[in-house]
């Protein structure tokens, strides 16, 4: 029986007769040596970044296979131990402060597992600024251990100066104890029509995403598809309008989309070519400006506060 795409379900896919067209507008690593930017690359990124001009980089996230076994459309990444992870990692990590500018920084995601070896080949290279940790609600019950609904991001820069832009990332707030000042004003918090708020800076605990699922226009049937609003918090906080960010690992495409979205450069590279081709689809399909779930008007919202009528959107 063939298979009933339900209504809601938002689902980017590959059409077969857009194949073609998509595989003629994805990069190769010679187009990165001539400097070009913007694209979707089909390669290893050892080889990727190698080809890449020196310094030109001005934010990386990388969201690389976990030390886990998992398929990525026709490869499958095995376990590995702890060692031999690590040497896999410092293999293309160590290529890395090359292509970067002088003020940029790196961001690595990772789960529980493999959190401490990412660290430890990141400081080989880079300063260690931060451990982001968000809530990935849509995690797997086990019988005996904790469910792990938690991931970690490590975020490191290539010196001590570096982009961060605090007032681009606040969170708003609903307020509990709306304290005023003596004249009976708001301290540092603000009424409108959904109630009363306070914009407070980030903090490295994240728990306002949403893991994309069918119903979501950004959903794709990659395995480990991250949500643009995570990327969009990075983006935002660490790189300025017109400047390039790589994404080693691009998958889906939702750094590059991201990018384009919020008026940055992209890079981004993937090994495998159906992936290639829903990341160019999806980059294709993007332009500045266009809204990023969660994202509204340029303010984050904590997860519930939202006001009502942009809680769906
Ligand atoms: C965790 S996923 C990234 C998902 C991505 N953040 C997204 O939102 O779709 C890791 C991706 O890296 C790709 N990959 C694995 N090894 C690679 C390599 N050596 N070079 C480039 N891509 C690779 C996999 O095919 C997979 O799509």
């Amino acid at each position: 029986m063939e298979n009933v795409r339900a209504k809601r379900n938002r689902t980017i896919e590959l059409d077969p007769a857009e194949k073609d067209t998509l595989r003629a507008g994805v990069a190769s690593p010679a187009d990165l040596s001539r400097g070009a930017r913007d694209l979707i690359v089909c390669c290893d990124c050892h080889h990727g970044i190698d080809a890449i001009p020196a310094q030109s980089i001005d934010l990386v996230v990388a969201d690389p296979p976990y030390n886990l076994r998992r398929t990525f459309g026709t490869r499958t990444f095995v376990e590995q131990d702890e060692a031999q992870y690590a040497n896999w990692l410092d293999g293309w990590i160590s290529k890395l402060p090359r292509v970067m500018s002088a003020q940029a920084s790196i961001y690595v995601c990772c789960d529980w597992r493999c959190s401490s070896a990412v660290e430890r080949v990141l400081s080989r290279y880079f300063i260690i600024q931060n451990r982001i940790t968000w809530e990935r609600e849509k995690g797997r019950a086990a019988l005996r251990n904790w469910k792990s609904a938690s991931e970690d991001i490590w975020f490191a820069s290539l010196g001590t100066q570096y982009v961060y832009n605090a007032d681009a990332v606040k969170l708003m707030r609903r307020v509990i104890a709306p304290y005023t000042d003596k004249g009976g004003q708001a301290k540092d918090w603000e009424q409108n029509e959904f109630g009363r708020f306070r914009a407070t800076a980030a903090s490295n605990l994240w728990t306002d995403l949403t893991v994309p699922f069918w119903s979501m226009p950004e959903n794709t049937p990659h395995p480990t598809q991250k949500p643009e609003k995570l990327l969009a918090k990075i983006v935002l906080a660490s790189s300025n309008p017109g400047q390039l960010v790589l994404d080693p690992f691009v998958g889906s495409g939702t750094s590059a989309v991201v990018a384009k979205k919020l008026g940055r450069h992209f890079i981004g590279i993937e090994l495998e070519e159906e992936y290639c081709l829903l990341a160019q689809k999806r980059v294709q399909n993007a332009s500045p400006g266009q809204p990023i779930q969660g994202l509204h008007a340029g303010t984050f919202w904590e997860r519930n506060s939202a006001p009502p009528k942009l809680q769906n959107m």
